[in-house]
């Protein structure tokens, strides 16, 4: 299959849109419109009467915007997803599916930072109109932050050791594209890792520049909220911290994972877990790479 010039092909296609759609007059949410491949299939299984909402805060996926009156772009962070659904009228919707991450056409612009295949300026901001951009990050930022967020976000064991890389690169010059950062943490980074680390590190200051926890933690706490009984929260994760905060979030009702309970000692959780977390089978990971590190995860409100 020739990709090249696809904007993304989408991950756990059938099995994430199966569990989701339970009634086809529903009202349903995509909080990761991107490429709109899991809209699509969301939408085909739709009534005249049902409704699909997509958002996203990339203005690019624009371009992917579904001509069908059963769909509505929402262009905005879907931190705010639960606001926006009382806005167009609906207190309670039948279920929200989640693809997390950035599609392939971040990855494929080299002229925004996100992949260390191509040199360009870090920036990594999935919405361009606003923020910091990495390159902020990367020069800006106190050593010791640097150290944390590395550890926090890409579980960098030498997170340390980069951060100090950095602070001596930047001392001479401002780290502005992917070659100087390149060249200034390679030293610390060991020649078999290189790859994997280099990934970590990317994903980390993409983490830190999109507010990535603070975002997936607003949205799963108001998806609690916002869904109707029975409705169906399908969450697509790429790392293991989102998983984990999905995880927690689907046992518990919060991402910290406590399981509160009442006066007489019963569980208080809001939502029920649908079967196992499933993985891309072969044949999937070997047609879409990218799909390796997938893991989705289907719950339902109680
Ligand atoms: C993995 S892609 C989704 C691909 C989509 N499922 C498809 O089939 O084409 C993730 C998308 O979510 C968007 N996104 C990530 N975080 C977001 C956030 N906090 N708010 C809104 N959109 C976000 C990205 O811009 C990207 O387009």
């Amino acid at each position: 299959m020739d990709t090249s010039g696809t904007y993304h092909v989408p991950v756990l296609l059938k099995q994430s849109v199966e569990g989701l759609v339970t009634d086809p007059d529903g009202v349903y949410v995509d909080a990761t419109f991107g490429g709109g491949g899991h809209s699509r299939e969301i939408v085909s299984r739709l009534s005249p009467k049902g409704h699909l909402y997509g958002f996203d805060q990339d203005a690019d996926t624009m371009a992917n915007i579904i001509r069908d009156e059963r769909f509505t772009f929402v262009y905005s962070n879907f931190r705010y997803m639960r606001n926006f659904m009382r806005w167009y009228g609906h207190r309670k919707v039948n279920g929200i599916l989640a693809d997390l991450g950035v599609s392939w056409h971040h990855f494929d612009d080299s002229t925004r930072g996100f992949s260390f295949r191509f040199e360009g300026p870090i920036d990594m901001r999935m919405n361009q109109k606003d923020g910091i951009k990495a390159s902020d990050v990367l020069n800006d930022y106190p050593v010791e932050r640097l150290a944390q967020l590395f550890w926090l976000y890409g579980e960098l064991q030498n997170g340390r050791q980069l951060a100090q890389a950095i602070g001596r690169a930047r001392a001479n010059s401002r780290l502005e594209t992917v070659t100087q950062l390149m060249d200034a943490v390679r030293p610390v980074l060991g020649r078999e890792r290189e790859k994997k680390d280099t990934a970590k590190l990317f994903q980390a200051l993409r983490m830190e520049v999109n507010h990535e926890v603070d975002a997936l933690r607003e949205m799963l706490t108001g998806a609690v909220d916002l869904l109707d009984k029975d409705g169906r929260l399908v969450v697509i994760t790429y790392h293991s911290i989102e998983d984990r905060m999905v995880k927690n979030l689907m046992k518990s009702g919060n991402i910290e994972g406590d399981i509160k309970t009442d006066f007489y000692g019963n569980r208080q959780v809001p939502l029920r877990s649908i079967g196992k977390p499933v993985v891309p089978d072969a044949a999937e990971q070997a047609a879409n790479p990218r799909s390796r590190s997938a893991k989705l995860r289907i719950a339902e409100k109680i």
